[in-house]
């Protein structure tokens, strides 16, 4: 089993991104997976310029003009090569990475938007690089905010790109309050990060981040009534101040 973690976080490998990585990358090794890690921070990723030279019928048929020119058919190849994917990102203005998304824009010149398809579900899409697009994946999508609104999209996004691709979500993984976790010594802390260890764990061996482990990594590092409470403190500021 071949395991490619994309980490699109803009801070690379400084970030809480690589922390969740990091474990469960551990996690798989330790499940008999060969892993393999991508900082795409580190990667040149151009975005795609919609010329649609890709889709012209020819000898460039399905060929980027950038195609050697930057790191994306490298980043392709490996990804061809993997088992499982996984897909990590922060959350950045309430959806997904920059990085990860112009990365993924680029998938459009690896598929045939005139070959019209049905997915599985009986959904109207075109033909997708199989190998590419319709491999298994699991996310990881982390903010600091605590409300559960705001992995929402990033969560939507993945779930499309599962039924538009055919391809299997094997794990969700939604982390929220990154910041308490530089604080190691917490009890829910090491809890998530040890839930982290058994989800690599288990894609290694499974294929699929059970239920139950995907409920501890994704539990609340602060108490629910405690976060109500916070909220309810004088000092809170309302975004918009209203004239009284
Ligand atoms: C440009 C930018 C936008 C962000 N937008 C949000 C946001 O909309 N909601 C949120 O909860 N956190 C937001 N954050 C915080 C990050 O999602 C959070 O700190 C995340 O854990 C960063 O991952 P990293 O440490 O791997 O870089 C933003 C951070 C940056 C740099």
């Amino acid at each position: 089993m071949k395991l490619l973690a994309l980490n699109a976080s803009h801070r690379g490998d400084q970030g809480f991104t690589q922390r969740l990585l990091t474990y469960l990358l551990k996690g798989a090794q330790a499940g008999g997976a060969q892993t393999e890690s991508l900082t795409l921070a580190r990667l040149k990723i151009n975005r795609c310029l919609a010329c649609l030279k890709c889709q012209q019928a020819g000898e460039r048929h399905l060929t980027c003009v950038y195609d050697q020119r930057d790191d994306v058919a490298m980043i392709f190849e490996r990804m061809r090569n993997a088992d499982i994917l996984i897909y990590a990102t922060p959350i950045y203005m309430m959806g997904i990475s920059a990085l990860l998304k112009t990365l993924l824009d680029r998938l459009y010149a690896t598929m045939d938007c005139a070959d019209i398809r049905l997915t599985q579900t009986g959904l109207l899409h075109h033909h997708v690089d199989a190998e590419l697009s319709a491999k298994p994946f699991a996310y990881v999508v982390g903010c600091a905010n605590l409300e559960a609104g705001m992995t929402a999209n990033a969560v939507h996004y993945f779930r499309t790109y599962a039924d538009f691709m055919d391809a299997p979500l094997v794990g969700e993984l939604r982390r929220n309050a990154t910041p308490l976790l530089a604080n190691d010594d917490a009890r829910r802390v090491r809890a998530v990060l040890a839930a982290y260890e058994q989800a690599g764990s288990e894609l290694a061996t499974e294929g699929r981040i059970r239920r139950p482990t995907q409920r501890r990594a994704n539990q609340e590092l602060v108490d629910v009534p405690l976060f109500g409470l916070l909220k309810r403190l004088p000092v809170m500021k309302p975004i918009i101040a209203h004239e009284t």
